[in-house]
């Protein structure tokens, strides 16, 4: 069956020392209360190789924020699914709204960072949702089909039943706005019924797809509760060891 996950995303913020700090802190409250869900951390890439070693591999996963569309050589600056997955990190978070928005990440240049991800071992949070417009004219469900199709449909349901989603309204990201938990079900319900109509029941029953936008220790409960929302990708409340684990124990 599917699992529960709580992954955090640091986004550019904590210089190599605060992320160190705040993953060993991590580490201790998780070893002595442990989580009833999978962790995972995504950090800065230059965090990476020091906070893999840090933290119990057993209770805490960590991942990247982003990967290179290339496989290696002269593109400077970026960094390698290969190289990413050289560190210990075992997950990349694809696809969110802020590298599509600002660095112009379209659904084909996504398509070959998760086929990167994949052929390196790493696992996909592959994030998807609509912009308050798309939902003020209720298109939100066409706009994450056509994300969902754009870079995962030519995986095999081999290949795709080991991506995990992420669906983030944009209007939810960092705003305080949260998607009511009726609003995360039903979408998170109607995705399902795409990777169902796609790769089989069985393939979509599958897969855990997180809520992320907003989501903190006083919403996460009553959003997990729901039976198609698998956990959650934190933003802004994985920056503080107290709030992030307040959002692991919404899974008591
Ligand atoms: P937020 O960010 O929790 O700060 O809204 C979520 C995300 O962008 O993944």
């Amino acid at each position: 069956m599917r699992k529960n996950i709580v992954a955090g995303n640091w986004k550019m913020n904590k210089t190599l020392q605060e992320g160190i700090e705040l993953a060993k802190e991590l580490n201790t409250v998780l070893a002595t209360d442990k989580p009833k869900c999978d962790v995972v951390i995504c950090t800065p890439f230059i965090h990476l190789a020091s906070v893999t070693p840090i933290v119990d591999k057993a209770i805490i996963g960590v991942g990247a924020e982003n990967c290179a569309d290339k496989e290696s050589g002269a593109y400077t600056g970026e960094v390698s699914a290969a190289m990413v997955a050289s560190t210990g990190a075992q997950y990349v978070i694809l696809g969110h709204s802020e590298r599509r928005a600002y660095y112009h990440e379209t659904p084909e240049i996504l398509k070959e960072k998760v086929r990167l991800a994949l052929a390196n071992g790493l696992t996909p949070i592959f994030c998807i949702g609509e912009v308050k417009e798309e939902r003020l004219e209720n298109r939100q469900n066409e706009v994450v089909r056509a994300q969902i199709e754009g870079s995962l449909f030519d995986l095999t349901a081999e290949e795709f039943s080991k991506i995990v989603l992420a669906y983030e309204p944009v209007w939810a990201i960092g705003t305080g706005l949260t998607a009511t938990p009726e609003q995360a079900q039903e979408m998170h319900a109607f995705i399902r019924s795409v990777l169902a109509g796609k790769w089989g029941k069985e393939v979509a029953d599958n897969t855990s797809i997180l809520y992320g936008g907003s989501c903190k220790p006083s919403n996460a409960k009553e959003l997990f509760a729901n039976p198609d929302v698998d956990g959650g990708l934190i933003g802004g409340a994985s920056l503080k060891a107290a709030d992030f684990k307040g959002i692991i124990d919404a899974f008591a």
